[in-house]
């Protein structure tokens, strides 16, 4: 099971980080549950001394996710809000970043609420307009913490230009690829520092792990996460690790279905003469629909959409049978939500209405199910609208 310098993106997914167990030969990694582990003798002992520093399950997770997302090393974090608490340890008091307007509300309420107590400062901008990234840089600036595309209106960043212009100045390109999943699109290959996962979207894709994941390329930015990892000790556990390893072996057939389903979707609700606007960067009329082939690999798995008012918006949530609302997206089955009142509660009103949040948008997390039954489901929920 060695992997040759050859092996392409589905054999990686597989097999990358994990060889045959070396007590048993179990071709799948074992769930070490376990906190520590028995020295032979004072100072004489196989790599392992205590789980929060080394865990064989957590490590083959952490190669597995490095090797996926072409990046040096990985470390798996205890959700994909300590992912990026772990990244933000990478700036001092007085440094600046900036941060794509669009941003997961959870990042905004960690950077807006948490971190601007440590003297970190924050810019957010539309980083799809990269003369409005430059405008916000300053000479304190250490990091760009890109989403691409964002959510949940679909934005996209130019991902090569944005690392250009980032290591002009020496400034960190961060890129939070949850949203797109290492399928759709691999930004070290474009030339960012650093991805963060949420572990518990595609890469899990059954919706039964929270995680996160950073993976790096520098040196320098190794030692420090690896650092980090065990000295503020938000590590994921075993039976996670195991969880997400699992997904990752079906990442790219799963996300072939995530994308077939998400476009036939987008166009079947494109044509509806009740959603008012669709956003899909698979659309020919996305604006940024050129950009969105250059960089990713099909369109990913979310859409949403607007209905016109609030009302019509609720009608139609409280009409889907097959389609289930609730939060989070990239597992197999279909969710559905209402970014204002859900995953974006947490960014004031004004923000919202800034970055296109409206009260009549609906977002759709695209399952695997038969691509009819998804169309039906939400044919009858929009004829009660
Ligand atoms: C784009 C993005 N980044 C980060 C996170 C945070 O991840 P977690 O919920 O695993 O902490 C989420 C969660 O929804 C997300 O959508």
């Amino acid at each position: 099971m060695k992997l040759t310098s050859r092996a392409r993106f589905s054999t990686i997914c597989l097999h990358a980080g994990q060889e045959p167990d070396p007590s048993t030969g179990a071709i799948i990694t074992p769930i070490y549950q376990t906190s520590t582990y028995v020295q032979e003798a004072l100072g004489k002992h196989k790599g392992f001394e205590y789980a929060r520093t080394q865990n064989p399950t957590r490590m083959a997770l952490e190669r597995n996710v490095a090797a996926i997302e072409s990046g040096k090393e990985g470390f798996a974090f205890a959700s994909g809000m300590a992912a990026i608490g772990a990244i933000a340890t990478m700036l001092k008091s007085g440094d600046h970043v900036v941060v794509s307007d669009n941003t997961y509300g959870g990042t905004f309420r960690l950077f807006d609420k948490v971190l601007r107590r440590y003297q970190l400062s924050f810019t957010y901008v539309d980083t799809s307009n990269l003369d409005e990234v430059e405008r916000a840089m300053t000479p304190a600036t250490r990091m760009l913490f890109v989403e691409t595309p964002t959510n949940p209106v679909m934005r996209i960043t130019d991902l090569r230009a944005a690392a250009d212009l980032a290591h002009r100045r020496d400034v960190r390109l961060v890129v939070d690829n949850t949203f797109a999943s290492p399928y759709v699109q691999r930004p070290i290959d474009f030339g960012a520092d650093l991805v963060i996962h949420s572990t518990t979207k595609f890469l899990n894709g059954h919706s039964d792990s929270v995680g996160g994941v950073v993976v790096a390329t520098r040196d320098d930015h190794i030692e420090w996460l690896r650092f980090v990892q065990n000295a503020e000790g938000a590590i994921l556990g075993p039976m996670d690790a195991w969880l997400v390893l699992r997904g990752t072996k079906t990442l790219p057939i799963r996300m072939e279905r995530h994308n077939a389903n998400a476009m036939a979707l987008a166009e079947f609700l494109a044509s509806h003469p009740k959603v008012t606007q669709v956003h899909y960067p698979g659309l020919p009329a996305h604006p940024q629909h050129a950009l969105a082939k250059k960089q990713m690999r099909g369109f990913g798995g979310l859409i949403s959409f607007a209905l016109g008012s609030l009302e019509r918006a609720r009608t139609l949530l409280n009409n889907v049978r097959l389609m289930a609302l609730a939060e989070s997206l990239g597992g197999v089955e279909t969710l559905i939500s209402h970014p204002a009142t859900m995953t974006h509660a947490s960014v004031p009103p004004e923000r919202r209405q800034q970055i296109g949040i409206t009260d009549d948008l609906v977002r759709v997390s695209v399952g695997i199910e038969d691509i009819d039954d998804l169309k039906d489901d939400l044919s009858s929920a929009l004829s009660a609208v």
